[in-house]
């Protein structure tokens, strides 16, 4: 399949990069619909982006707070502070960096009795915010995993054929096993989708994909998320794009 890329030096370039979308996309939206919604990845390699966004500087005085709104779209299900935490990963690189309104930030539940309940809770807190409307966020940020995994939707999970809820509770092999994620239908109908990919241990799979026919479902459940009415850009830096 054709990937729309962007290559970058390095990973602090990549992540500019990626934020310097984000930031216009962020003022089409306010200007357009008078707010902005994401939906947050997790892993390492977003980390650099969010930083940089919190740091002092333009893209943290530009940003309009009280009209931002992030959700995650996969969440490790561990306690908040954990780790592993995707929430926590967000937090710390940026949410305590900036004054967005707690009622503006909306983490996947993970105290719940079960993953199951959590999930159902997720999506019904996701179906509260866009009310009669679609999900339709206005940038999705994804990682990609080497065996073309992404958010938490793996290869061969049934996950991937969901088309009614938008969460579900998976298990993954990966660490930890316990994880939410938004399905297909949510990630597919996103106004831009950014996969974020660094490292020389992305190469394999990127090549994978990229010598997929674009006629036909993609094996990959990255290459899977392919909105009609989106964009896909993928930012990489040198070592995974050579
Ligand atoms: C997660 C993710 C996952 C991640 C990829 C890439 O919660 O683990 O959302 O899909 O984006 O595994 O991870 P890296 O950025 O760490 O390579």
């Amino acid at each position: 399949m054709k990937l729309d890329t962007r290559v970058f030096p390095d990973m602090d370039a990549l992540s500019r990069g990626a934020l310097e979308e984000v930031s216009d996309n962020i003022r089409d939206a306010i200007a357009q619909r008078g707010r902005f919604v994401i939906a947050l990845s997790g892993g390492h390699t977003p980390a650099k982006m969010y930083s940089l966004w919190g740091a002092p500087g333009k893209y943290r005085d530009e940003t309009p707070w009280d009209r931002v709104h992030m959700f995650w779209g996969d969440e490790r299900y561990v306690p908040a502070d954990d780790p592993l935490s995707n929430y926590r990963m967000t937090r710390e690189t940026l949410l305590s960096h900036v004054p967005i309104p707690a009622a503006n930030i909306h983490p996947a539940p993970t105290s719940l009795p079960t993953p199951e309940k959590a999930a159902g809770a997720y999506d019904a807190q996701v179906r509260g915010f866009f009310g009669a409307d679609e999900p339709v966020y206005d940038v999705t940020l994804l990682g990609l995993g080497p065996e073309g995994h992404t958010a938490s939707l793996f290869p061969g999970s049934p996950a991937l054929e969901e088309k009614q809820r938008w969460v579900v509770a998976v298990q993954v092999a990966a660490k930890p096993p316990n994880r939410l994620t938004f399905t297909l239908p949510v990630f597919n109908r996103s106004r831009n989708t950014y996969f974020l990919v660094a490292g020389k241990d992305k190469r394999e799979i990127l090549a994978a994909l990229r010598s997929e026919p674009d006629s036909q479902p993609s094996q990959y459940p990255a290459g899977r998320v392919r909105p009609a009415h989106g964009r896909v850009l993928w930012f990489l830096d040198q070592a995974a794009a050579s």
